[in-house]
């Protein structure tokens, strides 16, 4: 077999057999195919398309290319949510300690912040003592013990999406449909859950900017989950408008605190239970509505936020910073950004807002940089509000005084204004199974 005829192959629009698939793989991490080869196929990818079966065999070869977790040991309540990327997307740290705290296990890698969207493993960072670095025996031996561990990406797993990732990142071949689909799931299956929740976000702020492009999505991730044998299920919702109020590391930490405590905000706190109400119907395999009304009772009942704490502490956090949320990282420096006329927010550009933030020191701009915890973004008013000029529509905040004028001006970017009430997407589009 030649890489060559497999790129010209992909070129001429045919589909790759499942031995074509594999040999690309192997000989891409192995070193014998190339960048430039790689590049090409990726490419080529990108104009003609995968089908269903090439795009399962993509995920199933990503997926065995390096370690796999097993998790078998804590039997079939084990279950992981991911999110396809957003702006104030707090729902790990809510929905995670809603389910642990109802049974299920949650054993789980998360990421760190990626260009203007934020990562959870940042997030916990910002609590003192946190640890996201457990061995795998402390990661082990905490979910034996407490239900819930969240820890960095370790190991070898899928060591193609590592690579192809970066490449794709510079290639200008990110935003495929199966290449995205392929690249989540082959994580989500080499990190061992039974089931899989997906929050698969559209608009401004996500790789897929309409609900349609969204569902294509969902609909190609669901499908190859289930016939993997894992129970999958992805739930489309908006990132047109940032999730909840609150963007930054501690900011958001200070928020899912709130949410947790029964408070928060209702878009923030709707799309947790949402998400948590699929985790736990599938897992426990019990109608939604029932599900629904366990979620709920976990959250409104404290038994969530007693999780949170355990959680936290367990894994090495001040337990005092969650009593006590004012003790998290704070800034030295705000400023607040005034509406400029009377009318409504019409729209968002979630992404410029993610910028802002990054820009205050939320987020970093090279990979080496490190992170102002307590740097972001607190949102007062969101798309169909009403305004008077002004108003306060956000307030900044940072360690680094001289990033809020640029920080100023890219929140101001992102936002118009109108006249009459804009129309509002909805917050949940689809629940897809
Ligand atoms: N997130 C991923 O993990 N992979 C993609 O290709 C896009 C988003």
């Amino acid at each position: 077999m030649r890489i060559y005829d497999i790129i010209k192959k992909k070129r001429d629009g045919f589909a790759l057999s499942k031995e074509e698939i594999e040999f690309f793989i192997k000989g891409y991490i192995d070193g014998s195919i190339h960048d430039y080869q790689a590049s090409a196929l990726c490419m080529a990818i990108f104009f003609r398309g995968m089908n269903e079966k090439e795009t399962a065999d993509l995920t199933l070869a990503m997926a065995h290319s390096g370690d796999t977790v097993d998790l078998s040991r804590f039997g079939e309540l084990t279950v992981d949510k991911h999110s396809t990327g957003g702006v104030g997307d707090k729902t790990t740290l809510i929905v995670a300690p809603i389910v642990a705290s109802l049974g299920c296990v949650i054993a789980k890698m998360s990421g760190r912040g990626l260009g203007h969207t934020g990562g959870t493993v940042d997030k916990l960072e910002s609590i003192e003592g946190f640890n996201t670095e457990l061995s795998n025996e402390e990661f082990f031996q905490q979910v034996e013990k407490i239900g819930i561990a969240v820890i960095g990406q370790t190991g070898n797993l899928t060591p193609a999406d590592k690579k192809l990732y970066a490449l794709r990142d510079v290639t200008a071949t990110v935003d495929n449909l199966s290449l995205i689909a392929s690249s989540i799931m082959s994580k989500k299956l080499a990190a061992g859950s039974h089931t899989i929740v997906l929050d698969v976000k559209y608009g401004s702020g996500a790789f897929m900017k309409t609900p349609e492009a969204a569902k294509e999505l969902a609909e190609a991730m669901v499908k190859i989950g289930n016939s993997c044998g894992r129970k999958t299920a992805a739930v489309i919702t908006n990132m047109d408008i940032p999730l909840g109020a609150n963007i930054g590391n501690a900011l958001e930490v200070k928020e899912a605190i709130e949410v947790l405590k029964g408070n928060g905000a209702d878009d923030l706190r709707e799309v947790c239970l949402t998400l948590a109400t699929q985790i736990v119907s599938l897992s426990k395999n019990i109608p939604e509505n029932e599900a629904r009304a366990l979620t709920e009772d976990a959250l409104y009942s404290g038994k969530a936020f007693l999780k949170f704490k355990e959680w936290i502490e367990t894994q090495g956090g001040n337990p005092k910073m969650i009593e006590n949320p004012e003790l998290l990282p704070s800034p030295a420096f705000s400023r607040e950004v005034k509406a400029p006329a009377d009318g409504y927010v019409e729209k968002i550009d979630t992404e410029a807002v993610g910028i802002a933030s990054v820009i205050l020191g939320a987020g970093r701009k090279t990979k080496e940089d490190s992170i102002d915890m307590s740097a972001g973004i607190i949102i007062s008013k969101k798309t169909g509000d009403n305004i008077k000029a002004g108003d306060t529509l956000a307030t900044l905040y940072t360690s680094t005084e001289n990033t809020l004028d640029s920080a100023e001006e890219k929140f101001l970017s992102a936002l118009s204004f109108c006249e009459n009430p804009p129309e509002i997407s909805p917050l949940i589009y689809e629940v897809l199974k």
